[in-house]
């Protein structure tokens, strides 16, 4: 069933995404990662991995590219192949592709890294030297960067292994080493000492590198907390994800306000209204019973759209702009809200179960997560539809 928005035939159940609030939030991160100071100005590496947070990868990653962005962060070689074509149909910008995942054998991503926009991340000795082959047999060079696993053990070359990996690839003739670059485990938190001391073992290798073995063009190592708490003009370039899309990594831990503002806008409409006497249960498993007569309206968005069954009886939403409880279990593809004896609620109203008047941390509160998980599940059957 659709109506109709900024001139556009849409679903019931959509996602709003404002491309200007991405623009401006892009330029408030841009602001505040130049406040390092660093001589040379700082480079953007946007994150738009995992469907660009929830808003929709290829649209997303293109406005960004338009808007300045000069990469765009990719998890894995699929995100980044889909994203390569996108662009090179659509964008006039050359944003450059950093893949921030792991490059295995398979040969397919090594052409694909050799012939397109793509540079791949290098976390294992023996992969690049496969690259490096691959790339001499087919005449050309792949560009690279090299990760070091500072903290997170999670990818990269160890610190104790780093140097002579790094020396041993910067002698790969047909590897355009790039870039070297690092993850936080805690730069959400200011002040933290393991993220000084990630920020500080970085930094020393990457000089001691620069020294003797060869010197880097871009050097990176914060997400949205580091450019947000652990600024160093050393690095320039800066990976924000979750400040683009306008929420801050942890509202409790960041104390500081850039201005950003939530990109996205879950959106629906009433579909339904039941007259519901008192002592009456609410949807599947009666978790809910009425307390007195109401009117109860029923929204079509669900699980199945990426809003958490975890929210069951604990959510708000807005109808016509003024919050109501959700009542009972929420469905695959419903959820009830109790509009008490109002006549103001009636079918076709709009609803809004996340935006910048109910931000997704709330949610993310509720079900005991984070603002990432909220916006990242926004499911492949909700439209998104771009506005500016
Ligand atoms: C390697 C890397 N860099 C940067 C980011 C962006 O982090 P944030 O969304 O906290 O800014 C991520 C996301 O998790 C990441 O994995």
């Amino acid at each position: 069933m659709n109506h109709h928005f900024h001139g556009k035939n849409v679903n019931y159940t959509y996602a709003e995404i404002n491309l200007k609030t991405l623009r401006l939030n892009l330029a408030a991160v841009r602001k505040e990662a130049g406040r390092a100071g660093t001589p040379q100005g700082v480079k953007i590496c946007s994150v738009i991995k995992s469907n660009a947070y929830g808003h929709g990868m290829n649209e997303t990653a293109k406005a960004l590219a338009d808007f300045g962005s000069e990469y765009l962060g990719t998890a894995d070689y699929r995100e980044s192949l889909i994203l390569s074509d996108f662009l090179n149909k659509h964008s006039k910008k050359k944003a450059k592709i950093l893949c921030l995942g792991i490059l295995t054998e398979e040969k397919k991503f090594f052409d694909e890294v050799v012939t397109r926009n793509i540079e791949a991340s290098i976390a294992d000795v023996g992969i690049a030297k496969m690259l490096n082959d691959y790339a001499g047999s087919v005449n050309r060079k792949a560009i690279v960067q090299i990760q070091i696993e500072t903290g997170m053990n999670r990818i990269g070359f160890p610190l104790s292994e780093a140097y002579e990996a790094v020396e041993a690839i910067s002698k790969m003739k047909n590897l355009k080493v790039k870039g070297i670059y690092s993850h936080y485990a805690t730069s959400e938190i200011a002040n933290n000492a393991f993220a000084k001391k990630q920020l500080k073992e970085f930094k020393a290798l990457v000089k001691s590198l620069e020294s003797n073995v060869m010197k880097f063009e871009l050097r990176h190592i914060s997400n949205t907390g580091g450019i947000l708490n652990y600024k160093d003009p050393y690095f320039n370039m800066v990976r924000p994800g979750i400040s683009l899309y306008g929420y801050y990594p942890d509202r409790k831990k960041v104390v500081k306000d850039i201005g950003i503002k939530p990109v996205m806008t879950l959106r629906s409409r009433v579909n339904f209204v039941n007259n519901v006497p008192k002592r009456q249960s609410i949807s599947y498993g009666r978790l809910h019973f009425t307390e007195k007569p109401v009117r109860i309206a029923s929204i079509p968005i669900g699980y199945g759209d990426g809003y958490s069954r975890l929210l069951t009886n604990k959510s708000k939403v807005l109808i016509n702009g003024r919050p109501y409880n959700t009542v009972g279990a929420v469905c695959m593809d419903w959820v009830m809200a109790d509009v008490g004896n109002s006549h103001d609620v009636n079918v076709n109203d709009e609803v809004i179960l996340f935006g910048e008047d109910y931000p997704a941390y709330r949610l993310s509160e509720i079900t005991g997560s984070i603002v990432y998980e909220v916006i990242c599940n926004v499911s492949s059957r909700v439209q998104r539809v771009y506005t500016y």
